[in-house]
This record gives structure tokens, sequence and C-alpha cells, in this order.
């Protein structure tokens, strides 16, 4: 049985995300139908192979392997772009929206690095871009900050919104796993991007906070501009020197509003584990806010995977269809103020360092006088014998400024009994 207003959708790509919309549609359609009075039918889809087996078997000539059936179809009135990349998703959206098609995206790296220049195209044309899927998955981020916190100036977003990181520092961290292993298993589960580099090296974290960010601080933020860390440096023995002094390691994606500008970055850090975003495991992401007026909000749930990356782009799907009958176009014009990017050396931070030394007596002593005669204050100190005449020395300073504490760092790096790799992490304040 079938029942409310039919509403025929094209899609661009049928992979994790995509197979999840068909998901929904087919286990979901009558309830949303119920909800919406909307009823969804994929009506074209646009893949690389149609032989290939899919997570719902669709008629076979709903695929397609040219853009155009999809663009032109004058039937489709909504059109869901989950191919991923910058091209041709650019250029296909683009189509889209010329062809008077409002479009729901999931691609963080086109809306981090062209969104601007595609709602302004979508703003001329009269349509709309939702994108509430790129940022945080199945949580509501977009829209939150977009419209329910709109009233608050944001001092600052913290984000774990990367769930292939979170999966492996989890994995590291509860089951000692190594880093490879969780990687394979997060890719297995169908959290990692189609090439990993870009969750393990923080990019895919720094577009989402782009676009996070040019929402809560209403200005354009080049993704190119931000400061990014990823997690490769972590290793094993800093998660549980980590869990020793009361911290976890969290990839962190931070907005901050500081005097003269916005300072953004992407880094692994210390989170106390007091701290609400410490119990964040596994793939699951979390984004903390502090807004004026609404003091700490936190929201928390699926960052990636299928059916919660595409519960936000049905959303999308029933947003678009329900504002195109209400004609409200403008409602998610953004990124028009203009906001200085400041660099993170502005910042003051707590630090911990994880050196290896040879051990012997005075070396601890001389690591605590570099620190001390350049006038930054350790908090903790930890040091641990290791194989071979090796230790271990953790250090952990009160708040420093980034440069003052770069100084006593390279001089404690070229003592002679100090390995030159140590482990440098921030700390959360
Ligand atoms: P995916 O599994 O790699 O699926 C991509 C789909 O696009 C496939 O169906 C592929 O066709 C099709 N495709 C790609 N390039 C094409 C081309 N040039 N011509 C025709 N078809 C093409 O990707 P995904 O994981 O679903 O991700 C889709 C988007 O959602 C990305 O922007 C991603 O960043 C974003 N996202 C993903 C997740 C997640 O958990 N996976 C979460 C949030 C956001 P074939 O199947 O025939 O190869
Ligand atoms: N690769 C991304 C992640 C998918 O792991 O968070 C969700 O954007």
């Amino acid at each position: 049985m079938s029942f409310g207003k039919a509403v025929k959708i094209g899609m661009l790509g049928m992979g994790t995300v995509g197979g999840g919309v068909a998901q929904i549609i087919e286990r979901n359609g009558e309830l949303l139908a119920g909800k919406t009075d909307i009823n969804l039918t994929l009506q074209r889809v646009l893949v690389r192979d149609p032989s290939r087996r899919r997570a719902v078997d669709l008629p076979p000539q709903t695929y397609t392997t040219d853009p155009d059936v999809v663009i032109r179809d004058p039937a489709i009135s909504v059109v869901v772009e989950l191919m991923g990349g910058i091209e041709p998703a650019r250029t296909l959206i683009s189509a889209a929206l010329k062809e008077n098609k409002d479009v729901v995206t999931a691609n963080k790296d086109l809306m981090a690095q062209h969104g601007r220049e595609l709602l302004q195209l979508a703003r001329r044309c009269g349509r709309n871009i939702y994108y509430e899927a790129s940022a945080g998955g199945g949580i509501p981020l977009v829209r939150p900050l977009k419209h329910c916190l709109v009233a608050n100036r944001i001092k600052c977003i913290i984000g774990i919104i990367n769930g292939t990181t979170n999966y492996i520092l989890t994995r590291m961290s509860c089951d000692d796993m190594d880093f490879q292993e969780a990687l394979a298993r997060a890719q297995k589960l169908g959290f990692a991007e189609a090439d990993p580099s870009s969750d393990i090296e923080g990019r895919d974290a720094a577009y989402k906070l782009a676009i996070l960010a040019g929402i809560a601080f209403n200005c354009p933020v080049d993704p190119g501009e931000l400061s990014i860390e990823g997690i490769k440096n972590v290793t094993r023995a800093d998660i549980h020197y980590a869990r020793e002094l009361g911290y976890t390691i969290k990839l962190l994606a931070i907005g901050e509003e500081k005097p003269g500008g916005l300072v953004l970055r992407v880094h692994p850090a210390l989170v106390s584990l007091a701290h609400p975003l410490a119990s964040v495991h596994d793939e699951f992401n979390a984004l903390f806010i502090e807004g004026d007026l609404i003091g700490e909000a936190m929201f928390y749930g699926r960052g990636a995977g299928a059916l919660p990356t595409a519960s936000a782009v049905v959303a999308d799907i029933i947003d678009a269809v329900r504002s195109y009958e209400r004609a409200d176009k403008g409602l998610y014009a953004n990124n028009l103020g203009k906001t200085k990017l400041l660099p993170v050396s502005v910042l003051n931070s707590r630090f911990y360092v994880r050196f290896l030394a040879q051990d012997r007596p005075g070396v601890f002593g001389a690591l605590a006088t570099v620190f001390g005669d350049e006038g930054v204050s350790l908090d903790m100190i930890i040091q641990k014998r290791k194989k071979n005449g090796i230790a271990e020395i953790v250090l952990v300073t009160h708040d420093v400024s980034e440069e003052l504490f770069t100084r006593p760092l390279e001089k404690a790096l070229r003592l002679p009994s100090i390995q030159p790799d140590a482990g440098v992490f921030r700390v959360l304040a």
C-alpha cells in the first residue's frame, strides 16, 4: 500500500550511503509517508557499474551510467549526490541546480571546498542545497547550528567528527589493537573514505570543521588555511601514559573565537576523562558547543555508516520537498560574514611530551632545567625504565603559549641523552 504525495528522486551514486538511502525507503517508506505525507521513490540512479550487486534490488532499468538521464528527467525534483569527490560531483550538482532541481549531498570534500560557490549558484537558480550528512553523519549538526542556535554568539565548537579515527583510537586504547588492524576493521565496517588517508591525516575532519565553523561563526572558511595534524604519530605508549595521567587521546576539530579572529585546527589531544568528549567511543561522533545564550551543549551519535548517514540524507530530501512547497529558498544561505583566521601559535595550551632518554644520572634533571630556564612550568612528570638502558620520560606542562613551549622543546631534543623523536600532543584545557 502506498499513500502520500509521490516524489521521485534521482540519485548520483549508490555505494555505502546510497545503499542506506535505498534501504530506508524500502524499510521505512510507509512510516515516512505517514509522518510527512510524502512518498519517496528512487526513479533513476547513476552508478559506474550497473551489474554490481546493491544493498537493495531496484528494477534494473533504474540504473544508468549516463548522468543526464538522472539530471534531465523532468519527473525528478530532488537530486541526491552520493558519489563523493570533487569531480564530476561538482559539475553534476551545478547541472542539477540549473535544471531546477534541489540537491541533497553528503559530500564534505565538495561542500568544504566549493560549498559557497554552489550555494550561491543554488540561490541564483532559486533552488537549495541540503548537506546535513556532510558533517556528523546521522547527528543533526548543520540544522541545529543554522536554526536552533541562531540567536547565540558561538564561542567555540569542539568536535570528534571523524568516525574512522575515533574507532581506531578506541580499539588501540580499549583492545590494545595495532593501528593497521583497527584501520582495516573501520574500512570493513564502511566508515573509512575510499582513500583512508583523508581520515587518518585529519583532512576529513578539517572539511567537516570548515563546514560547521562556516555556519557557527557565519564566515567563509577555506579548509586549506586550517592547521591540520592526523593521528599517525599517536602510539599505544602515548595512549597508555595518557590513561595513567587521567586522559584519553582523541582527534579533535576545534573552532574558537579569539580577539581579532578565529582559530580553527584539527589535531590529536589529551582529553580529561572527566570531559564529556572522553566518553565518545568507537565510530561515534560528538560536537561540543559553547554559545553565549545556551552555555554548553553537546550533540552525540553515529557520524558514519550507511544507515545513520542515510538517515540525515532522507531527512534532507523531506526538507527539500517541504521547503519547495513553502518556497523558503533563502533558508540555507550562509557564510556571508568575513572573519580573519588566526594561526594556532596565538593559543595557550598545556602540552604532553614523551621523550626517549638514556637511563643515566642527571637526564631527568637536565630536562626539567631546560623547561624551567625558559619559564615553562611542569605540571606532571613520569619516568619509566624501558629495555636496553632507555627510559621513557613523560611531561605535562602548565598552560603556555605555543611559541614559548617550542623553545625548550627544541633545546631538550638537542640534549645528547635525549632521542630526537618525541611524542608531542596538546592537552584540552
Ligand atoms: P561509496 O561507497 O564509494 O559509493 C560511491 C558511489 O558512487 C558508488 O555507487 C559508485 O558507483 C558511484 N560513483 C562514484 N563515482 C562515479 C562516477 N564517476 N560515475 C558514476 N558513478 C560513480 O561512497 P560512500 O561511502 O557511500 O560515500 C558517498 C558520499 O558520502 C561521500 O561524499 C562521502 O564522503 C560521504 N559520506 C560517507 C559516509 C560513510 O559513512 N560512508 C558518511 C558521511 C558522508 P559503483 O557502485 O558502480 O562503483
Ligand atoms: N570517513 C568518514 C568518517 C565518514 O570516518 O567519519 C563519515 O563522514
